[in-house]
């Protein structure tokens, strides 16, 4: 039992009698639990570096992946499969940090009205995208998803993609000066499809 009849002294009973002490002592568990858990993430190799197999994006995946952003895919798609049987089945090997270290900001989501396609890359051959994402009743019938027309009449930005990859390398992606000096060239005369397909034929690679 507590010592409530001890006059002086930091009692228990003085915590639950006292509106500020106890909001006090609440926030100083919950930040001491939150950094416990949060911090030694930011040292693990696990979790800050990329896995064996992952590389860079390319200048014309960085359009693509902007594009995927742009038209907000991540809407309906997700990009992390979770551990559980059901969804290994389904979709491969479970998504793991090492795999998003390059990805700013990550399309991790978990809004599912289409798969997850975090290992959609290689699922499909390049046309059976361009087919898809033009009308995507064309190859599943049933689909739901809206069709993305305009992707390949409209040109791919080849004129920011080295301004996107520098601020890209200002967050740790690895771009040597090379793949920056490079990019305008690699992405001029490709089309909006051209990027995307590009960008969804990388994902999920270095885990099949
Ligand atoms: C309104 C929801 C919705 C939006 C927005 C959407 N999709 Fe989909 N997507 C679906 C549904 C539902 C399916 C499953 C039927 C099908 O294959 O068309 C699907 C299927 C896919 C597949 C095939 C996945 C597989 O494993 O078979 C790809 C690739 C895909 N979507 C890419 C995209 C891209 C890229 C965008 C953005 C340009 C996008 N989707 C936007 C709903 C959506």
């Amino acid at each position: 039992m507590s010592t409530s009849n001890t006059p002086t002294g930091f009692t228990h009973e003085r915590v639950e009698t006292s509106n500020f002490l106890m909001i006090v002592l609440i926030l100083l568990v919950v930040a001491v639990g939150g950094l416990v858990e949060i911090v030694p993430l930011f040292f693990q190799k696990s979790t800050t570096q990329a896995i064996q197999g992952v590389e860079p994006p390319t200048a014309l995946q960085v359009v693509g992946r902007d594009i995927y952003v742009r038209e907000g895919c991540y809407n309906c798609h997700s990009q992390m499969i979770r551990p559980l049987r059901a969804e290994t089945l389904r979709y491969g090997h479970y998504s793991v940090a090492g795999e998003s270290v390059y990805d700013h900001p990550f399309q991790w989501g978990s809004k599912r009205t289409g798969p997850d396609l975090a290992r959609v890359g290689g699922k499909y051959s390049d046309e059976w995208h361009r087919i898809h994402l033009n009308n995507p009743r064309d190859v599943v019938p049933e689909s739901n998803m809206p069709a993305y027309t305009w992707l390949e009449k409209t040109p791919a930005d080849h004129a920011s993609a080295a301004t996107h990859m520098k601020a890209l390398r200002a967050v740790g992606v690895p771009f040597t000066d090379e793949q920056v000096a490079k990019a305008a060239a690699e992405v001029k005369g490709k089309s909006e499809m051209d990027a995307l397909v590009a960008y969804l034929q990388s994902l999920g690679l270095a885990l099949k």
